[in-house]
């Protein structure tokens, strides 16, 4: 193809895209024949390509997805054996070998007597398995009541209206609103802006007075991830976990871990609960379980919740059609093996250090507000004055951070997520697994150029 048809053809599939392709959490309206909607056509490693030719460092794995980078043939190949052997089967009534063995596999690596591996199309639906889940498991062991959830204020749990109800952003719950009942909020752990008296123990106390005040008996589970990625990439205070375990086990609550980020090495161990040593009595989880080389997530319950299950009649009357899909899991399977040896985890521990340092080396600029995070999951709260925290005006974030900062991090070849959903900025950046120095340096590298830029625009 010569330079000038793919030019064409380029710019006929950006008039296709802007015509049929209803883009998800994407005003439409944006774009337009100047504005074109950019294409991606290829990855290797940490790297994607758009249709113009121009290389861009991923630095958000696709939406936290490509924990193993981009372009692995392996993996690739996997799915496509599986294919050619058994493309699919449903996981109802019958099992097929790819979703035993990932079964079996996934429980062999979660915390404790997380043995019960219900396969989802994705992480929505595996909160929303764990919310239906966790209401008939109550019902069946006599607390009938037991149906909110308590999730926290800014969190993120998915779109589907079960998820929603757990989600704790105004502004995705009020255009669907009325939804299921029974979700209620509590702060989340972010310690930026806190007054200096502020005592981070409280947060988890502030779950135990929601709990009392609902009343036990009609809560049936706590859902939080382990550092909450909507409000950027905020990690629990020391002792949190511990005694949200303490909680929740006084009142009979149960404790979901919603691991959609936060497993398959993102925080450099296979699930988030092992990095912060808590036992949750759900894991969900979805994203980098086949590092999104097909979709695929996952609801992990505990054998104790298993239990009323396991006699008849009961059962979890539950599922989707492509729930354990034997190409996902096969892929699933080799995404794994490569983490395993790869030694991934273990480079993640070694270098997350070396990538915290680089992002609070740029604290120097007087809009880098607060640097935090965990492993391979950080964000950079950007503030008009670093030294009092002040936020910025609602035009400066329409022009000069949505606006002017995340166009020129995208001019700089960096993709990164301007996270605007709780009002305040942040960068966030989540790499592929087997990034290190030289990907960091470059991300310094557009980060710099871009900050100074916004710090020089609102001085
Ligand atoms: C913590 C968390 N839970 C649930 C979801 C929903 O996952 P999905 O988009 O696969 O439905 C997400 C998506 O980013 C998430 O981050």
């Amino acid at each position: 193809m010569s330079a000038t048809d793919a030019t064409a053809s380029t710019a006929h599939l950006q008039e296709l895209a802007h015509r049929h392709l209803w883009m998800h959490f994407t005003p439409m309206g944006a774009y337009s024949a100047e504005r074109r909607v950019p294409i991606i056509v290829r990855g290797d490693g940490c790297y994607v390509w758009d249709a113009e030719g121009k290389r861009y460092l991923d630095g958000l794995s696709a939406l936290y997805c490509v924990n193993i980078g981009h372009g692995r043939h392996d993996v690739a190949m996997a799915g496509a054996d599986q294919a050619r052997d058994l493309a699919f089967f449903p996981a109802w009534s019958f099992a097929h070998e790819p979703a035993v063995r990932l079964a079996e596999r996934i429980a062999s690596l979660a915390p404790g007597d997380l043995n019960r591996i219900f396969f989802t199309g994705g992480g929505g639906e595996a909160v929303e398995s764990a919310i239906k889940l966790a209401r008939q498991y109550h019902k069946l062991t006599g607390s009938p009541s037991r149906t909110k959830i308590i999730a926290r204020e800014g969190a993120y749990h998915g779109t589907t209206l079960g998820a929603l109800t757990a989600t704790g952003l105004n502004s995705m719950r009020t255009p669907f609103e009325p939804f299921a009942a029974g979700g209620c909020h509590v702060p989340n752990t972010l310690l930026y802006r806190r007054p200096e008296d502020f005592d981070p123990a409280d947060l988890a106390e502030a779950v135990a007075r929601k709990i009392a005040f609902e009343g036990p008996e009609t809560v049936a589970a706590v859902i939080v991830e382990p550092v909450q990625n909507s409000g950027g990439s905020i990690p629990p205070p020391d002792g949190y976990f511990e005694r949200l375990r303490e909680i929740c086990d006084d009142t009979g609550v149960l404790l979901i871990s919603d691991e959609v980020i936060c497993s398959w090495g993102r925080l450099g161990t296979w699930f988030g609960a092992q990095r912060y040593d808590y036992q949750p009595d759900i894991i969900t989880t979805a994203k980098g379980i086949t590092s999104a080389y097909a979709p695929m997530g996952a609801m992990i319950a505990s054998d104790r919740l298993f239990e009323p299950f396991a006699e008849a009649p009961n059962v979890f009357l539950h599922g989707f059609t492509f729930a354990g899909h034997p190409v996902a899991s096969a892929v699933a399977m080799a995404n794994i093996d490569v983490m395993e040896r790869e030694g991934l985890l273990e480079h993640v521990r070694a270098n997350e250090g070396a990538f915290a340092d680089m992002l609070r080396s740029l604290s120097d600029i007087p809009v880098v507000g607060d640097v935090r995070g965990d492993g391979y999951f950080y964000s950079i709260e950007v503030v008009k004055d670093q030294a009092t925290a002040e936020r910025f005006t609602a035009d400066e974030i329409a022009r000069d951070v949505r606006g002017a900062l995340a166009a020129d991090l995208y001019a700089g070849g960096l993709m990164c997520r301007v996270d605007l959903r709780t009002g305040d900025p942040v960068i966030a950046l989540a790499p592929p697994l087997i990034a290190g120095p030289e990907q960091f340096d470059e991300m310094h590298a557009i980060l710099r150029p871009a900050l100074s830029a916004l710090a020089d625009r609102v001085a």
